[in-house]
């Protein structure tokens, strides 16, 4: 970051959310430009982040969106995302949602059991519309992440089983009102040994879309999720993460012309880009260490209290304005009444005082979108890098 760029800064109210316009642009035309190049479908996962300057950028660049409820699919439209280019997952899709997605014409709904589909034929055949189905697998990969992001293991709520595979055939070709147009699978997220984990993803894929050809049914698209990880420990090193090793993996899937290869990043898109402003409220001395509390709390970012998750800290008004402070070793907590509300242990800092200005990196994905009220807190709003 540039000084003047945290001038600019010092005047926000915190907390904040930060958005770094020009990373993100470059971001998702590095994205959009490796996937052409492969001819592979982008669909952006749109619960990482729903900010409308963000989404609008993305549907500018012809990218689809991959939403998980009626609200987000309507808000996806808001934003300029085409109805046909939206894809839409979960586990309990409500009548209601089905009903209203049926309605916007979506372009697939990645369906995850037989109950499911035989409500989504129902529901389209009163309406007098078609819905275009995909089924989304259970891969039972496991993707080597944190096991409450992992989301293609048997034991996972999500996809429809093995076991199940028969059924959904019979119930896809009765019906009149389901156009089966492929297989969705998704193994979990922040994957980073990325051409290791995605080639199992494509060879097990592989296997699974030819039984359903075996079985009659053409399978014209196939959608590989989202997943690719990005680096946490250093953001300035690694600002726009590997699509390259991602696209070119996906893409050893042997297709023939007509299929189509679909991905739904989410977090490789939105990560970098964001940072959690927050202003140091209190050092707190303690017998053996110091806390430096913040006023962003777990409200505000609950990754490292839900996941244990690594955000880097930076103080930035010790690196812009006291560039030889020593360094210090703190806890790094926020004001929220959770012994959880921690950002970080045995934080390498330079001396840090009340007022400072900090930067919680790699924030954009999961965290804003994943913020609460609790304790009566209000909500930290977003500014944009061009706005400022
Ligand atoms: N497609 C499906 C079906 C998904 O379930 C997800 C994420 C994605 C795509 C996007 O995955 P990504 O490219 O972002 O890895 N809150 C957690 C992450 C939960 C991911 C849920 N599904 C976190 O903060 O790490």
């Amino acid at each position: 970051m540039e000084k003047s760029v945290f001038e600019r800064l010092l005047s926000l109210e915190t907390p904040v959310y930060y958005y770094d316009m020009d990373l993100l642009k470059e971001t998702v035309d590095s994205l959009a430009e490796t996937a052409a190049a492969h001819g592979v479908k982008v669909h952006y996962a749109v619960k990482t982040n729903n900010e409308e300057r963000i989404m609008r950028y993305i549907a500018s660049k012809g990218l689809g969106a991959d939403c998980v409820s009626g609200n987000e699919i309507a808000w996806a439209v808001h934003c300029g995302f085409a109805p046909e280019s939206i894809v839409y997952a979960g586990v309990g899709k409500t009548d209601k949602e089905l009903n209203s997605a049926l309605l916007a014409g979506i372009g697939a709904f990645n369906c995850e059991s037989p109950e499911e589909l035989r409500i989504l034929d129902e529901l389209a055949g009163r309406c007098g519309r078609k819905a275009r189905v995909c089924l989304r697998i259970n891969p039972d990969i496991d993707a080597h992440t944190h096991h409450y992001i992992t989301t293609g293991l048997e034991e996972n709520k999500f996809g429809i089983s093995r076991f199940a595979f028969e059924e959904v055939v019979g119930i896809v070709k009765s019906s009149e009102n389901l156009i089966f147009t492929g297989l969705h699978f998704h193994i979990g997220s922040q994957i980073t040994s990325v051409r290791e984990i995605f080639a199992v993803e494509v060879a097990r894929a592989e296997e699974i879309v030819g039984w359903f050809e075996s079985r009659g049914l053409r399978v014209d698209n196939i959608d590989l999720g989202g997943g690719l990880g990005i680096d946490y420990e250093d953001p300035d090193g690694n600002p726009v993460p590997d699509f390259k090793g991602w696209i070119e993996t996906v893409s050893t899937f042997r297709r023939r012309p007509d299929q189509i290869l679909h991905i739904e990043p989410g977090r490789s898109i939105a990560a970098q880009c964001g940072s959690l402003l927050s202003r140091v409220v209190y050092v707190k001395k303690g017998e053996t260490k110091d806390t430096v509390i913040l006023d962003a709390g777990m409200n505000n970012l609950i990754r490292p209290a839900l996941y244990g998750a690594y955000h880097k800290v930076e103080n930035l008004s010790a690196g812009f304005l006291r560039k030889d402070a020593p360094l210090h070793s703190y806890d790094v907590a926020g004001p929220v009444c959770e012994s959880a509300d921690v950002f970080g242990t045995k934080r390498l800092l330079p001396e840090t005082v009340r007022g400072d200005l900090v930067a919680i990196r790699s924030a954009g994905a999961y965290g804003s979108v994943m913020s609460s009220r609790y304790n009566m807190r209000g909500d930290a709003p977003a500014v944009f890098s061009d706005e400022i």
